[in-house]
């Protein structure tokens, strides 16, 4: 079959390669990828930057496509069925917090950036009916990310004002879809204005580009500050956000894409009594009442690309730099 894998044998840090169709073993089944999806963790894996990468692993955490074989002890009505993968293994028992031994599929598990992939049977689940394959695909890993930070810890509700950080990002267009859909205010902010048009036409309210110097000063001025914002920039950009979520109210950051902050101004959290909270993934709970909320609220994920499997180095460039809006999707 062919499969993107990472590899430390040429300057790109991926290869297009043909690997061993897998097999099933008990309670695995066998899915043919109908299309698979990036996340900036398989960027951060090309660039280094993601712990204990293993060179030779096929990347990818989103997939979506049909089960074609079944191992010993998988129910035989799973066959045939057009499913989209859980890339949690082994979230563990608690709702806020992974077990020590959690992994996300692709790395170090070969993961969807291939033909076919091989995964525990309870991994999959049925694809929601109003979405593609591509859309299916685009949904796991970014919606679930999503799902826990909107509603488990931020607590998104009806009214409250809530602002969603580079709304470009695939995690992020689905945070703003989240919140739009739980009937909160919502505002976003990003680095390019066709991204912000572009999220005004999902139901955010207004947006600010964090480019612009001051730009806090008007979403001060336009919201009167954020009950609940969601963050993945980090950097010194946190500083800024103390500066626009109301006293009382809650940051959560699921990414530190600008780095750590160097001088965290402690005294505006403790006496405006905000929260700080970080926040990872989802547990396979979360994940189900995702793809419930998803299917309920007829919800299509933002694609800002689909390619072939084989220009996938063409897609992570676009991620690299920046420039997609939501999703970059790649069928085998
Ligand atoms: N903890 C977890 O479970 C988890 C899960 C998924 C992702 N993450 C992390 O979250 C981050 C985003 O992941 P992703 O897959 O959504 O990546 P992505 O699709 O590459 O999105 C990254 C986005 O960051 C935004 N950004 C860049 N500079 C910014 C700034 N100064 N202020 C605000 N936004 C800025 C950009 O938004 P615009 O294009 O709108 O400017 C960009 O589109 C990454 O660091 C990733 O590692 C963590």
């Amino acid at each position: 079959m062919k499969a993107i894998i990472l590899t430390d044998q040429n300057e790109d840090k991926l290869d297009f390669v043909t690997l061993p169709k897998p097999s099933p073993a008990t309670g695995e089944v066998l899915i043919k990828i109908k299309a698979a999806a990036l996340n900036h963790r398989d960027q951060w894996c090309r660039e280094g930057l993601y712990p204990s990468i293993k060179y030779g692993t096929v990347l990818g955490s989103d997939g979506a496509g049909v089960v074609e074989e079944l191992g010993d002890a998988v129910s035989e009505k799973l066959l045939g069925q057009e499913v989209l993968i859980n890339p949690n293994i082994g979230w563990g028992e608690l709702p806020n917090v992974q077990h020590k031994d959690f992994k996300i599929l692709g790395m170090p598990d070969h993961g969807t950036l291939a033909e076919y992939i091989v995964v525990k049977a309870d991994r999959v689940h049925l694809k929601p009916s109003h979405l593609s394959f591509e859309e299916a695909a685009a949904l796991p890993l970014g919606g679930l990310t999503a799902y826990h930070a909107c509603f488990y810890h931020a607590q998104i509700k009806a009214g409250e004002k809530v602002l969603i950080t580079g709304v470009g990002g695939g995690v992020a267009q689905f945070a703003m879809q989240f919140a739009v859909a739980a009937g909160a205010e919502v505002y976003v902010t990003s680095g390019a204005v066709d991204k912000i048009s572009q999220a005004k036409t999902f139901g955010a309210l207004e947006g600010f580009n964090y480019k612009e110097s001051e730009w806090q000063k008007a979403a001060l001025k336009t919201t009167g500050g954020f009950d609940k914002i969601i963050d993945s920039a980090g950097g010194k950009m946190l500083n800024t956000l103390l500066d626009i979520v109301k006293p009382g109210g809650k940051i959560i950051f699921y990414g530190a894409t600008l780095g750590n902050v160097e001088q965290l101004n402690l005294r505006k959290i403790f006496w405006n009594q905000i929260t700080l909270q970080g926040s990872t993934m989802g547990s396979d709970q979360d994940f189900e009442d995702m793809i419930a909320f998803v299917s309920k609220h007829k919800i299509h994920p933002m694609i800002s690309s689909l390619r072939p499997l084989a220009q996938a180095l063409e897609a992570f460039e676009e991620m690299k730099a920046g420039k997609q809006t939501g999703k970059l999707v790649l069928c085998p």
